[in-house]
Parts: C-alpha cells; structure tokens; sequence
C-alpha cells in the first residue's frame, strides 16, 4: 500500500558533518541489496513529502539522486550545522531530518511523527533511554533558537530543544510501529555496517563529480562580519545624517544634493554602478549589481535621504544634524526617517559583498523628494520603467507595531494636499468702522472648515467615502490579534485628554483604513502680542486628507475643490488649490516575496512577524506597484515613539542592527525560491491594485 503522503514538511537527509565516510565511500552510498541507502530514502521520501533535499559539503555523490543538494555553512560543527542548512532551506513549515546512513526508514514510523506536530516545535522519539533528534520532525520555529546556539562554543541539538515546545514520542507508544527501533537504526562503523547487511565499497556506476553546488546559505557566516563592523555602521551613519538633507527648504538645495552625492559615493565603493538623476527637483540615486546573474530574482530597494525641517528647533535635546548616542539610540534628523534605513540596506549589502556578492541582484533607488510629495518621482518612474524591472521591491520606511514585534506592512494611506485661500477687502480694515458690513475673510475660512466635517470627524464632501474599501475579514482578525494596548497607545499620542474619531472603527483602522481631513495650518489676521482691532484682507489654510484604497487624489482633489466652492460665502473670494498627492497603498501579501521577508525577519528577530497597515505615505509604494506589477513589501524598523518629523528624532540602536541582519538574511531568503518571488501573472489571485482597475466606473 502507498503511504499517505504527509503534508507542509520536507524530507531531508544529512550527509554533512564529519564523519561521513566508511572505506572510503560517502556514508549514504553503502548498500542494500543493490541500492545505495540515501537512493533507498530519497525513494521512500518521494512518496511521502513533496520536497527532498539532502545536506552535504561534497554535493558530487549525490547528484545522482536527481534532489537539491545543500551545503551545510557550519562546517565541523556537525548536526546542529546541518539541521540548520536543512531547515534554512526547506520551504515547507517542517522538516523529517535523517541521517543518510540510515537504511531502514520506515513510512508508519514517520507518519507517527507527523501526527504528533500538533501544539510542538520539534517531534522526536526517545528508545531505550535515548532521545533520537536525527530522526525527527523539525519546525521552522525551531531556526531562531537554533540559530543562537550555533553562535555558541559547542551546540547540541539537545539544547535546541531545550529552546522550543519539544514533543516526544515514547518508546512503548513507538514500539506499535516499529518494535526494534530499526527505523533510527544507522551504521557508524563497518561493525554496523556488517550488522545492518550493508555492502561497503564504491557502488557500480558511482556519480561523476559534477562542478561544484553554489553556496545559497551563506548569511549566517556574515554574522561575525557584521559584528566586527558594527560600530563603523554607527560612525557611518553619523556622518550621513550630518548633512541637512531638508528638501522643503530651499536654502538647504545643495545639501540635498550633497546628500545624494554622498549616497552615490558610497554606493560606487562597494562595486554598484551608481549615478545621479538629477529631476525638474531633488535628485534621484539609483544604482545596480547584477552580479547574481540573469537566473537569479532582482529586488528594487526603495528609501528616500531627503528630510524634514526641524522647528521648532529649541526643542531639541541636541542639535538635529549633529548626531548622538543617548541610551542606546541614535538621535538626528532622519535617523529613523529615513536615513538610518536606507543606510541599514547599504551595510547588507556591503556584508554580501565579503562573500562574493549577494545571490540575488540588486537595484537600489533613494530619493530625494519623498518628505515634499515626490512630485517628480512619478516621471522618473516612468520613464526609467526598463531599467528598474524588479521581481519585488523592498522598503524601509515604516515603523513597527512595537519594539520587539518585528511587522511587515502592506498598506499605507495615500494623500490628497490642497490650500485654501480667502480673500476679503484688499486691505486689512478698522474693525469698528467697517464690522457688521464686511464678511471677514477669517469667520469665512472658519465657516467654510466647519462645512468640511462633522464633529466625529465624518468628512462632510459629497462622494467622499464612494471608494473606501473595507477591511476584510482576514484583515479585521489579523488586527485584533496585534498586541494593541490602548493606554499605551494614547501615551504615544502625548497623552491627549481623551481619543477622538469615528464611531464604531478600532483606532488602528481609524489610521489604517479610515480616510480623514486635517488642516495643518491656518493663518490669517494679527497674531502678534495684545490686541488688535482689524478684519484681515486674506486668510488661508493648508488641508491634507489621507486617503485610502480605492480613493485617488485627483478625484478627491476635484470633490474637495468643488464643495469648498459651494459652501463658500459669495462675499469673499475662495481659492482652492491642490499642493500634491499620492495614491494609498494595498498589498497581495501572499506573495511569496512576503513570505521571504517573514522568514528573514524571524531568523533576525527570533519572532514571527505581525502583518500591519499605516496610516502615513509613501508615493513611490503605489506608482511602483503600478508601474512594475510586483510585490512592494514594507519591511521597517522604526519604532512609533522615535519623532520622526518631530524634535528628537531617533533610531533605535539595536533596531539598526537587526535591521542589517533582517535584511542580509532577507537577500538569502529571497534567492532561495527564485522562480516563486513574484506571483505567477496567471495565477488565481489578483493584486488589490488590479481589482482596483477593473472596478473602476468608466
Ligand atoms: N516614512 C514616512 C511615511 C510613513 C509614516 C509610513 C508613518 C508609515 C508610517 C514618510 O517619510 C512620510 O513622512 N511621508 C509623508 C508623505 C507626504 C509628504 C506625501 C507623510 O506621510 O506625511
Ligand atoms: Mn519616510
Ligand atoms: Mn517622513
């Protein structure tokens, strides 16, 4: 009878380690009864998991057996090192690991394991006192812990599972399947060999030695590298975030510039070929390495140098681009926002580069305009569409929920900016003596802003909320598993009296998921010291409205500016303007780029991460997705109390770490799986973004 197949879990046999050899022959290849034992396990794990991989150092004995063969990193640190490249490698959320010296694997025996996975992160047996991790089911859970122990002197598996839930089988519920306790049987010495009635000696017709396997699990050998470096990453940054990269001020034109040059510069140092665009703005970065070859994926990684203004500038504790360490962060303009992250992405890279070059290929795009409204990005865009094919793009620009939670974003609020402005008498007027008959231009602006929203913040413009889309279903159970805590959440705010919004919304999809209007400024009249008694000429206000999928700017523009003219009184004269905008942001995150990301964020953090939207925006995220039609993942490591565009502004020292290592590990994650990085364009499941078109009323 065909044994059941066993589903999520990968076969894989260990050849690696150091004593795998027995007369000279690779341990996997002594016989029985004609056939090599690792051909008598592939056969055996065909039938019952889908994927098979076998871990080696010396890959060529193998290549007959026609399965992927991957190089265990840890040389000389035996199992621990290839239950790591097999579980770093697997695809599947667990792994059967076996010895390949292991000739009587047996089908029951190992559907007993799997049928234990339940609630655990490791399922093994224990047999006459002995508890057998070489024959075992293993978890990608299991990688973080294991991870950490391979950093130690002398890991055991034993310890490994000392870290996770570790379910074990007993010998006398075991003995129903396999009485002897054959199935973990393995031939260590000829004695054994003999014993197990195993031919010893070079099979006829032994495999070539085919070239040699390329190294895929290399990461995890950078980890010393990144160590050794880690204070020049800070020093590094430090002298990035000295440049006052402000691209609202005009005064700081040629920093901005400064900034992209000194992107660009380092970019060339480690081999990228990297140029400045210069645009009708700020200029762009952009350079690439194609080193991995054409069979690899390519990512497009995203961030902007660019930077907010700093007033109110006595605030601060030190000065803005004069960067410091104060309990473990690092305080500067753009530290968090987002210069530290676009920096955290060059370090990656750089530490791939000790290795030959990552294995997948690189392009690299930062802005300068992305704090203004990217108006010029779109262009660039469009008109560099070849040269940035990407099959994922990454984007470091976005918080996490909380510090130790590690979060994959995949959705943002778009923007739609407009300025209103009032005009009245062509002078400012003696109040007493014109007061009563004039309409003042500032009660109008205040007539006018009470017309744009009721008191729960319901926008009050016709055909408004016509497009918001709601959460899903999936979407509102993932947002209630997030560790939300309210009074936390409230101190963050700068503990206002109370929260405010639309009734009958969670407050994160009030910032996710809700459109709003604010106005961030207003003017008007005499704001000086004491009193006095005019009506002002002019008044004015800027009002910015963050949108959601599937509103876009423009309409919401034409809406906006439509309703302010017909609530406007007739006696002053009302000017609406729109200042920029920018599309919300929705995310597949089936991808599987996002499952790499995950995979990569957990190796770093030790935690699997949480799914989280945001109410803030980044243009480029919408165009891209747009323009490319791949998956955009937002993998940040911000934290929401670091003030970015605020005074104080800062980046979180042990974040910039991780951040590093998630994304050298996230290069490796994606090579892993090249053809499966970007969805199938055929495929069953259509990105928000294309649904979004193909609802759109013509
Ligand atoms: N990094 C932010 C965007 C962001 C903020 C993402 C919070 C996630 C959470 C970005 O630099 C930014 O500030 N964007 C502006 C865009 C605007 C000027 C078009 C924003 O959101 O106001
Ligand atoms: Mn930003
Ligand atoms: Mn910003």
């Amino acid at each position: 009878m065909e044994p059941a197949p066993i589903a999520g879990c990968t076969g894989a046999l260990l050849a690696g380690g150091g004593a795998t050899r027995m007369g000279g022959v690779p341990k996997g290849l002594l016989r029985l009864g004609g056939e090599t034992i690792a051909a008598r396990s592939v056969r055996l794990f065909r039938t019952l998991f889908g994927p098979v991989i076998l871990v080696a150092n010396d890959p060529a004995p193998y290549a007959g057996l026609g399965v992927t063969v991957v190089q265990d990193v840890f040389r000389g640190r035996g199992a621990p090192g290839g239950l790591h490249a097999a579980l770093a490698a697997a695809r599947t959320p667990w792994t059967f690991v076996a010895g390949c010296d292991m000739p009587f694997l047996d089908a029951d025996a190992i559907s007993l394991l799997a049928s234990r996975r339940e609630d655990a992160d490791v399922v093994m047996v224990r047999f006459r006192g002995h508890v057998e991790p070489l024959h075992a089911l293993w978890s990608r859970a299991c990688l973080p812990a294991l991870e950490r122990l391979l950093a130690a002197a002398e890991p055991s598996l034993r310890d490994v599972a000392a870290l996770v839930r570790t379910r074990i089988v007993e010998e006398d519920e075991w003995r129903r399947v396999d009485p002897e306790g054959r199935s973990f049987a393995n031939a260590n010495t000829p004695e054994d060999a003999r014993r197990l009635g195993l031919e010893i000696g070079a099979p006829a017709g032994a495999p070539g030695y085919a070239a040699p396997h390329p190294r895929e699990d290399t990461a995890m050998e950078l980890t010393g590298w990144l160590k050794d470096n880690e204070a020049r990453f800070v020093s590094e940054l430090v002298e990035f975030l000295k440049i006052p990269s402000i691209s609202s001020s005009t005064q700081h034109r040629a920093d901005v510039a400064r900034a992209a040059a000194f992107l660009r510069d380092e970019l060339r140092r480690l081999e990228v070929d990297a140029q400045v665009f210069p645009t009708e703005g700020h200029p762009v970065v952009y350079g690439e390495w194609m080193g991995a070859g054409a069979g690899k994926p390519t990512i497009l990684v995203y961030g902007h140098y660019d930077v907010q203004p700093v007033d109110p500038l006595e605030l601060w504790k030190s000065l803005p681009f004069d960067p410091e360490v104060r309990d473990g962060a690092l305080y500067a303009r753009g530290a968090v926002d987002d210069k530290g992250q676009v920096w955290l992405h060059l370090k990656a890279f750089e530490a791939w580069r000790q290795v030959g070059g990552p294995p997948v290929n690189v392009k690299m795009l930062f802005e300068g305009e992305e704090e203004v409204g990217s108006a010029n990005l779109g262009p660039f865009l469009e008109k560099e569409k070849a040269r940035l094919a990407a099959d994922a793009v990454i984007v470091s620009d976005s918080p996490m929920f909380a510090k130790g939670v590690p979060s994959i974003c995949y959705g943002l609020r778009g923007l739609a900016y407009m300025q209103v402005d009032v005009e009245g008498p062509a002078v400012d007027l003696h109040s007493g003596s014109f007061g009563g008959a004039v309409l003042n231009p500032a009660n109008a602006l205040a007539r006018i802003i009470a017309g744009l929203q009721d008191a729960s913040g319901k926008v009050l413009v016709p055909g408004f909320y016509d497009r918001v889309r709601k959460l899903t279903a999936r979407e509102r159970a993932n947002t209630k598993r997030l560790p939300f805590d309210r009074r936390e959440w409230l101190a963050a705010a700068g503990s206002p009296p109370a929260p405010w919004g639309e009734g009958g919304f969670h407050v994160l999809e009030r910032i996710w998921a809700r459109p709003t209007l604010e106005v961030n400024g207003i003017w008007g009249g005499f704001q000086g010291e004491g009193a006095k008694t005019i009506i002002p000429a002019k008044a004015g206000a800027k009002i910015s409205m963050r949108l959601v999928p599937d509103q876009t700017p423009e309409e919401i523009a034409r809406k906006f500016t439509a309703h302010v003219r017909k609530i406007a009184p007739r006696e002053v004269k009302v000017t609406v303007r729109s200042l920029h905008g920018g599309a919300a942001f929705l995310s597949e995150v089936d991808a599987p780029a996002f499952r790499a990301t995950e995979r990569a964020l957990e190796r770093a953090f030790g935690k699997r991460p949480v799914l989280t939207r945001e109410g803030g925006s980044i243009p480029f995220t919408a165009t891209i997705q747009a323009a490319l039609r791949c998956p955009v993942v937002l993998m940040g490591f911000g934290l929401p109390d670091e003030n970015s565009h605020a005074p104080n502004e800062r980046l979180d020292l042990e974040n910039y770490r991780k951040g590093i290592l998630s994304a050298v590990y996230l290069y490796e994650e994606l090579a892993r799986a090249p053809e499966a990085v970007s969805p199938r364009p055929s495929g069953p499941r259509r990105t928000p973004r294309t649904r979004r078109r193909g609802n759109r009323r013509r």
